[in-house]
């Protein structure tokens, strides 16, 4: 392999450590979801790029920039999903879950796709959870989503962690305020960077997002979508709120927040830790009452949220509370006796059988290296067999936290182990 294999600075590894840790993460995801009477689902890792320009937009940043595009031999034009809201969407269509008690509440995770400079916090490849309740625009579905969504993350032991939440109104009421901030954009044109002057006709909600100085100040002033939202939009923001409220969930609403999707309507809302520096948005969601349309579906409300699970690896890494591995190892075998090797190892394999998690020295190490090793890996207990022991068909066991140690018959060693692992 060449140097060119060897990743790049960025790269986020998949270590013993972060895998582990990785997994708990997602446990913990999938308990809480399922406490809240979501079902986990699946979606396919390519899919249509139509799927996605139809309902996340062209102009998005993720559409029209961030996608993994290829052709099949059929010469569709296939993407690798950015994202599964619409995914989830068109299963919920697919499948007639309309006809489900609705809401209908689903949760996935797994690998997303989009092409970015990969720095901390971006990757190329990462992976989202991602929690939908489809079918109910009533704003206690909203409410119950952000509050799943924060329930993981204490779960976790992350804190200090901001939420953030807006409503940028129906799609009715995005054409007249667009050409309020048209004009507005219009007028101080000499102020805007080059981005914001090419967004100005296709997506002009995107100069909110501008990192530019200046540019942010003359969007600090701009009219914002909240006062040019209906007021079935408002109200439906005020009763969302009301049931954060009633939480004790602690928010700010931030009239700037328009997020990178298209499909969004009513509320959005975004989670950060902002010490995590550039790539601070750890989880991000909001309600997309008009998606279902835009793929050829009945009219169907829907809200929902998904998280990088990488950047809430590196918020906990940060902050010291990474989920610990469970104990990798009950009993390290340390065998001296070059005889009796061949019956231990078999020994081994019928104690992992009975669900003790064990490992046998395989460098050849002498007594003190093997149990600098049993220490170096945290096992539990040691399992010595040396030629006195081996004579008598034995082993000593010796209990790595106390020191003690046990002469045990081969014939009741696993027995032992089982019964010692409790
Ligand atoms: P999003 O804000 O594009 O929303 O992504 C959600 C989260 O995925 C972000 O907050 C971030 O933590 C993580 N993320 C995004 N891009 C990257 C990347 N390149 N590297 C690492 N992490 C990343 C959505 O995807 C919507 N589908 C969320 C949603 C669900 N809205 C309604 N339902």
């Amino acid at each position: 392999m060449s140097d060119d294999f060897i990743p790049p600075r960025g790269t986020l590894d998949w270590l013993p450590a972060r895998q582990a840790a990785r997994h708990a993460m997602l446990d913990r995801f999938r308990a809480i979801c399922e406490g809240s009477g979501y079902a986990e689902v699946a979606t396919p890792v390519f899919e249509e790029k139509a799927l996605f320009s139809r309902t996340a937009g062209e102009s998005s940043e993720v559409v029209g920039k961030e996608m993994y595009l290829f052709e099949d031999q059929g010469e569709r034009v296939l993407a690798l999903r950015p994202e599964f809201t619409a995914s989830l969407m068109r299963l919920y269509l697919g499948n007639g879950m309309s006809r489900e008690a609705q809401p209908v509440r689903v949760w996935c995770a797994g690998s997303c796709y989009r092409y970015a400079a990969v720095q901390r916090g971006r990757y190329r490849e990462f992976t989202q959870v991602d929690a939908e309740a489809i079918g109910s625009d009533d704003p206690a579905v909203d409410a119950e989503l952000i509050a799943l969504q924060l329930r993981w993350y204490d779960a976790l032991g992350l804190e200090g962690i901001e939420l953030r939440i807006n409503t940028i109104g129906d799609k009715g009421d995005r054409e007249p305020y667009l050409a309020v901030l048209r004009d507005y954009l219009d007028a101080h044109i000499d102020h805007v960077d080059e981005e914001i002057r090419r967004q100005r006709d296709l997506n002009p909600l995107r100069a909110f997002d501008t990192k530019h100085p200046e540019s942010q100040k003359v969007m600090a002033d701009a009219p914002k979508i909240a006062d040019h939202v209906s007021e079935a939009a408002r109200e439906h923001f005020a009763a969302v709120r009301s049931f954060l409220d009633a939480r004790g969930i602690v928010y700010t609403v931030d009239p700037t927040l328009v997020r990178g999707l298209d499909y969004y309507s009513r509320t959005t809302w975004e989670v950060a830790w902002p010490e995590l520096g550039a790539q601070s948005g750890i989880g991000g969601g909001g309600r997309y009452d008009g998606l279902a349309e835009s793929i050829g579906g009945p009219a169907t409300p829907g809200v929902g949220f998904a998280s990088g699970v990488e950047r809430v690896l590196l918020a906990l890494e940060d902050q010291g509370r990474l989920p610990a591995p469970a104990t990798r190892v009950d009993a390290f075998f340390a065998i001296f006796a070059d005889d009796a090797r061949p019956a231990l190892h078999a020994l081994l394999d019928q104690a992992r059988d009975a669900g003790v998690r064990c490992e046998a020295d395989l460098a050849g190490r002498a007594v003190k290296g093997q149990m600098k090793q049993a220490d170096r890996i945290g096992a539990a207990r040691t399992v010595v067999c040396g030629d006195d022991e081996w004579a008598r068909r034995a082993c000593l066991v010796r209990d790595m936290a106390s020191g003690e140690q046990v002469e045990v018959p081969l014939d009741g060693l696993v027995e032992f182990l089982v019964n010692a692992k409790g």
